[in-house]
């Protein structure tokens, strides 16, 4: 869609719900009036005023709706959120790991944790995730978690991505496994992964049923709830919920909006009674599947013919639809393109290898339908044409371990990167692809030749760089 005339915001988002352009992103809901009855507007727009609870010290109806997310995910500790994942995550790190402390990281995390281990001055030691050569990151093995561990029995935390950006899942039991064996408390990311306990696909890497300690869960993404709605649950008796919720109240706003929770509300209500919604969604990610049988020179991953183990996924979520352009004469960020100004599909993401769906139980059957008419349509324009976008691997840079302050006080402060010798460079800021926000450097690293031009490759390709 081309830039909007409308001289204000509202009006330029009520043009554009009006057009024909089918979302394939999030949030959730889809738009999907239709199917969720209706709007949430100005006249529910209140503040903590009598009879209506406070989200900071929940104990009327704000605590129902917490009860209810406890009874339908079976977690002992529900909480809303409504400062996304990442004050969720914020608090997670925040309450397990205090300054100076070392806390074992997957190297795909979001940009969120670095941002937590930034504030608290963590000592981050990682644990790699296969890639491969489109750039996907794969699951985080429970070996090396454990090798991680063993060379940091005094790690404090261990936190993993699960669902990736992409829908990769790792297995969480073992890895909770490998972590309660040394009483280190578990935290999954699972910001994408809201709908993973409602379908057949996701049921074996489903978080808080695997035994992890905290889980991080973004309603917004995934389910029928507003964007910024998401929730998190804390469980076993390594984490204390009373020093979770003290984080929780550092990080998150204190006028929380009581549109944004009636929404989170009417999800939880929404999932309590969504069995046959869930299995009419799978069965359409499943004749969408089989039609990509017939794709001649694009991918899409782990549907049509491909499957988790021709990767060494542990598992995967089929509710993303990853179209991989390697082996064609187009990039992923030209597909999205195409798919926007051709068809009318607006996409998730773009990266030069591949371009990201996502899809939601929200989804209209027509939606999927036209993604596969138009994925089946510009294959038969494309060319055979082999890994001519490769990827290298996220570059494993080496950690300077330099404090906050010392950072800050580096010559040339508006730099991002600070030229060290001959070829490197201190990186002060977390430089990263927007989507999907998985930083490439973080502060404090120090940079070669070959991260430098990654980075340089990156912006050319049309992907969006950020520097924060
Ligand atoms: C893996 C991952 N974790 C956390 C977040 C933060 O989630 P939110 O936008 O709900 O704050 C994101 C956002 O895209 C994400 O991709």
């Amino acid at each position: 869609m081309k830039k909007s005339s409308k001289p204000d915001l509202y009006s330029a988002l009520k043009e554009y719900s009006e057009s024909n352009n089918y979302p394939l992103h999030m949030p959730g809901h889809k738009r999907n009036t239709k199917m969720l009855n209706g709007g949430l507007p100005y006249d529910i727009d209140i503040t903590e005023i009598d009879g209506f609870d406070n989200l900071h010290n929940a104990n009327g109806i704000l605590k129902r709706t917490a009860q209810k997310a406890e009874k339908i995910f079976h977690s002992s500790h529900a909480y809303m959120l409504i400062n996304g994942s990442t004050c969720g995550i914020l608090a997670a790190i925040s309450c397990t790991a205090h300054r100076g402390d070392c806390i074992i990281a997957a190297r795909n995390c979001h940009k969120s944790v670095y941002n937590a281990c930034f504030l608290s001055e963590l000592d981050i030691r990682f644990v790699y995730p296969p890639t491969e050569s489109s750039g996907i990151c794969g699951s985080i093995s429970p070996d090396s978690v454990a090798a991680a561990i063993e060379e940091n029995p005094n790690a404090k935390a261990v936190i993993i991505t699960s669902p990736t950006y992409e829908g990769v899942i790792s297995d969480i039991k073992s890895i909770a496994e490998v972590c309660h064996a040394r009483k280190i408390p578990l935290i999954t990311d699972c910001a994408h992964g809201a709908h993973l306990p409602f379908c057949t696909f996701g049921q074996t890497g489903e978080p808080v049923s695997c035994g992890a300690d905290i889980v991080i869960t973004s309603l917004h993404k995934t389910l029928p709830s507003l964007t910024q709605t998401a929730a998190a649950f804390v469980n076993g008796d390594l984490i204390s919920s009373k020093r979770f919720e003290k984080y929780l109240g550092i990080f998150e706003t204190s006028s929380p909006s009581y549109v944004l929770m009636a929404s989170i509300d009417r999800c939880f209500d929404f999932l309590s009674d969504s069995e046959s919604k869930f299995e009419q969604y799978e069965q359409l990610l499943f004749r969408f599947s089989e039609k990509m049988k017939e794709l001649r020179r694009l991918k899409v991953l782990c549907h049509g013919g491909d499957t988790p183990e021709n990767h060494g996924f542990f598992a995967f979520d089929k509710g993303k639809i990853v179209i991989l352009t390697g082996d064609t004469n187009i990039s992923g960020v030209e597909l999205m393109r195409r798919l926007r100004d051709e068809y009318a599909l607006e996409l998730e993401m773009s990266y030069p290898t591949y371009a990201l769906a996502m899809t939601s139980v929200c989804d209209a059957p027509s939606g999927l339908e036209r993604l596969a008419h138009a994925l089946t349509e510009i294959d038969k324009t494309l060319a055979y044409a082999p890994s001519s976008a490769a990827f290298p691997p996220l570059p494993e840079p080496m950690n300077l371990r330099i404090t906050n302050a010392e950072l800050e006080a580096l010559p040339d402060a508006e730099l991002t990167l600070y030229a060290a010798k001959e070829g490197t460079y201190i990186s002060r800021r977390c430089i990263y692809a927007y989507p999907p926000g998985i930083p490439i450097v973080i502060p404090g690293e120090i940079i070669g030749a070959s991260e430098y031009e990654y980075i340089e490759r990156l912006k050319k390709s049309g992907v969006i760089v950020e520097e924060r």
